[in-house]
């Protein structure tokens, strides 16, 4: 697993970096430069300075987001999550390199930094990059010193305004350190392609940048192994002249015999080693990872995946990971996209900046389709600190970064060069529109451009949108085909629907469609919508079904994010940016899946319209005392033929999906409130009385799924459910354990806020806690939490020792539970 290549890795580095003899020439590979940090918050006008004190500056491992360890407070926007993202912090690392490197290429690698990043190494400034999500590369060569310490400083400085959503703050992805020979392969070196395939072969076009760092011209061979799976399949050996001083393009070509194709069913990979050998020395080597697949985007017949049309069944996903915060993790990162897999999901709009490294590796594994998007912003701002501010100056080198850094992903099918720019209502917008889709296509001629459009007709009036490959339209569902059929020959896809929102586990009844709640939940009968553009997903499954001509869509969005808090907060940003009117709510409630990953009921409404294998699900919960008597309303969402609906074994009959059609409130300005019909959920008014509801789901007239809820009595017990049963000792990777407060019977207990303690014994160590609940302000980082709707996730590391972590759960009045993870 990868966590363990990046143990081995910095051990194998380690190794190499003190203890090889002199002018050897081995190439190293990078090393992972994450452990060992001093950090400090605060202005430090003097911190870069090699001699400075930091005696007492906390000693801490990247990637670190210091945002995330609160406190929630009111002082801080809720729109940026209620945590402190702004403000000044530092980082310092002291290391030392073996004088025997002295006439090498050194360079540091963030994959990202947030944000307003300055570099120094011993008190010189080495490079600054505004842009938090990119990328960036600096040579500390000419300020290593060899013969003791050296210190490099890192400032970050992001402001407050800065983001529509929570940003993180601090190093919050990886960083590594490379030792090069003065010739080696440059950053993101590689650029592969397959321009022809068929079924006996495929051509593998492959673009080298070499640098030569020396002060002479260079005679190399230049070595691309294609492997799959460690296997060569082939292999190609250029001579090449490398000018001094300078990066060298070489272009090679490869034959791969009845290449095995790329695709979201079987996403085969091959590997790219290219090594450079001068003489009878290899001086470098560097590792690629591609795919072999066709696609084509179609007016008429949508997007094709190597021949076969796909519909997007996608969603938009902002980059944090909930408890975790931004600082990036490959397995919660992984386990995201497990969970969007399990509802079905083919496809993932990266909104609205370039994601870590870590997402396209597992898209690219998991056969996951990305739209990879560059900018919320262009010239014009959204919020009073955002990119805007350095658009001029960084757009062209961010996005060619973006480009080169992604370009070898098969999971990354398009560019996408903004969201909602505020550009498309100005006349002269389209002139940055073209500027930008240019440069993606110098950087990739493989693949098209898009935007995200919210004011598609003054984008479509001022030839904004006309600059791009493929036009996305937000929140349009009526819009599609008016664009349509003024242009026929428009590639369309919703880039963001429906923005719905709902809490897990709350029910308001009646069904109103109006925001009933008091306590700043949504409830997950889900027919009450947030923003004015918002609608019930109902309407874009039957809007795609009639338009066969789009691409399908990204649903805003696949996880519940901090900030932003739609429907609260908000009403007074037009004065201040602040979004703290319905404190203490801070986090996103639009998504089928909470901040902690566990499913809401929306969840089974996708996966019954985006996945076959035969499932049902049944809502609300069943335990509505003093109600007995009372009409409840129940809703089933299944992908099989009929649903039986039995309270108590007492059948409430059949009904048909496609057929039996519920009438649901619905909010969108698009259709007469009160009264969209839908054909996507089966529902029943049933007298409550305790017990058991239950779904029995037919296809053919034979049972295919079944899901039945009980009534809970007291809660007197915990359970405790983990995703892994065992990780990975290494500390990066995580088992998450779901705890529920249940009853004697082990029945979710389905309001139960009962605070839980975690007692974390042996081989490891608390990750993080959460509960799904936007509106709570407890800690992430303690070892206790409130359950919410029942429910609360603990997420669990291990310390680097091979063997067991023993966790125990306790509540007052409840019974311990146990559970243990092994760690290997
Ligand atoms: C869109 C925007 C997203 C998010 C969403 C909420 O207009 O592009 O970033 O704010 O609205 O509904």
């Amino acid at each position: 697993m990868y966590t363990t290549k990046i143990l081995s890795l910095f051990i194998i580095a380690s190794l190499l970096l003190f203890s090889c003899s002199s002018q050897d020439i081995t190439p190293l590979p990078d090393q992972n430069f994450n452990l060992g940090w001093l950090f400090a918050k605060g202005d430090k006008p003097t911190a870069m300075q090699i001699n400075y004190d930091d005696t007492d500056w906390r000693k801490l491992n990247l990637p670190h987001d210091w945002a995330i360890e609160g406190p929630f407070d009111s002082q801080y926007n809720a729109r940026t999550g209620g945590l402190p993202v702004h403000g000044k912090g530092w980082y310092r690392k002291h290391f030392k390199i073996d004088p025997q490197h002295k006439w090498k290429y050194i360079s540091i690698a963030f994959e990202g930094a947030m944000n307003n990043t300055k570099v120094y190494l011993n008190g010189e400034l080495v490079g600054e990059r505004p842009f938090g999500y990119i990328g960036f590369e600096f040579d500390l060569t000419p300020h290593i010193n060899f013969e003791g310490d050296n210190v490099l400083a890192v400032a970050l400085a992001p402001e407050d305004l800065a983001s529509r959503w929570y940003s993180g703050a601090g190093i919050y992805r990886d960083v590594h350190l490379k030792i090069n020979n003065p010739i080696h392969v440059a950053q993101w070196g590689t650029f592969i392609t397959t321009p022809e395939i068929t079924n006996q072969e495929a051509k593998v076009h492959v673009q080298t940048t070499l640098k030569n760092t020396t002060e002479g011209n260079e005679t190399i061979n230049l070595v691309s192994i294609v492997k799959d799976e460690n296997v060569v399949v082939t292999t190609e050996n250029k001579e090449v002249n490398l000018k001094a001083n300078s990066d060298n393009v070489v272009v090679t070509d490869l034959r791969i015999a009845a290449p095995k194709l790329w695709d979201v069913e079987a996403p085969n990979l091959y590997q790219l080693e290219t090594q450079v050998w001068q003489g009878d020395t290899m001086v470098d080597v560097y590792h690629s990872s591609f795919g072999v697949r066709t696609i084509a985007f179609h007016a008429q017949n949508g997007f094709q995946l190597n021949g076969k049309r796909v519909d997007f069944k996608g969603v938009c996903m902002h980059h944090d990971l909930g408890p975790l915060g931004a600082a990036v993790n490959y397995r919660a990162t992984e386990r995201q996209m497990e969970i969007m897999k399990a509802m079905g999901v083919n496809a993932i709009r990266t909104s609205h900046n370039p994601p870590s490294s870590a997402l396209l590796e597992i898209c690219d594994r998991m056969g996951l389709l990305v739209i990879d998007e560059a900018f919320d912003e262009w010239q014009i701002g959204k919020v009073p600190n955002g990119y805007n501010k350095v658009f001029d100056q960084w757009h062209e080198r961010d996005l060619r970064d973006m480009i080169k850094r992604d370009r070898n992903h098969p999971s990354v099918i398009m560019w996408s060069i903004g969201n909602e720019i505020l550009e498309q209502g100005r006349k002269e917008g389209w002139k940055v529109a073209k500027m930008l889709n240019d440069i993606c296509h110098d950087e990739d001629n493989t693949r098209p451009t898009t935007a995200g459009f919210n004011y598609y007709p003054a984008s479509f009036d001022n030839q904004l949108a006309m600059q791009i490959d493929v036009v996305g339209l937000n929140y349009k569902p009526n819009g599609y085909i008016d664009a349509k059929t003024k242009h026929p020959d428009m590639i369309l896809y919703g880039s963001e629907t429906s923005s719905q929102t709902s809490s897990r586990g709350v029910y308001d009844l009646p069904i109103t469609g109006e925001l009933t709640n008091t306590d700043l939940q949504v409830s997950s009968y889900d027919v009450i919508n947030g923003p004015p553009w918002a609608y019930p997903p109902d309407v874009e499954f039957d809007t795609q079904a009639a338009n066969p001509y789009l691409l399908g869509e990204f649903m805003w969005t696949g996880f519940d994010y901090l900030g932003e808090p739609t429907p609260y907060g908000g009403r007074d940003n037009s004065t201040n940016g602040y979004w703290n009117d319905d404190w203490p709510s801070h986090a996103s409630y639009f998504a089928p899946v909470d901040l902690v990953g566990l499913p809401k009921d929306r969840f089974y409404l996708y996966q019954s319209q985006w996945t076959t294998a035969p499932m049902v699900h049944v809502l609300p919960h069943w335990n509505w005392e003093g109600k007995e008597g009372q009409q409840i309303p129940v809703f089933a969402y299944t992908n099989a033929e009929e649903v039986e609906l039995f309270v108590n074994g007492k059948s409430y009959g059949k009904k048909r999906k496609g057929v039996d059609i519920t009438k649901i409130p619905a909010e969108y300005k698009g259709f007469p409130k009160g009264d969209y019909e839908t054909k996507y959920r089966l529902r029943w008014d049933v007298p409550y009385t305790p017990g058991s509801l239950k779904v029995v789901a037919y296809t053919n007239g034979n049972v295919v799924a079944e899901k039945e809820i009980k009534t809970a009595a007291k809660a007197s017990n915990l359970k405790l459910e983990a995703d892994r049963n065992a990780i990975n000792a290494d500390g990066l990777d995580l088992s998450f354990i779901t705890v529920s407060v249940v009853d004697a019977n082990g029945t979710l207990v389905p309001k139960a806020n009962n605070l839980v303690q975690f007692r974390i014994e042996g081989d490891g160590a608390l990750a993080a806690v959460g509960n799904g609940d936007s509106a709570s302000l407890e800690s992430f980082q303690v070892p206790f939490i409130k359950a919410f709707s029942g429910k609360a996730v603990l997420i669990v590391k291990g310390n680097g020792q091979v063997g067991e972590i023993k966790i125990t759960a306790s509540s007052q009045g409840l019974e311990d539970e146990i559970i243990t993870i092994k760690t290997e």
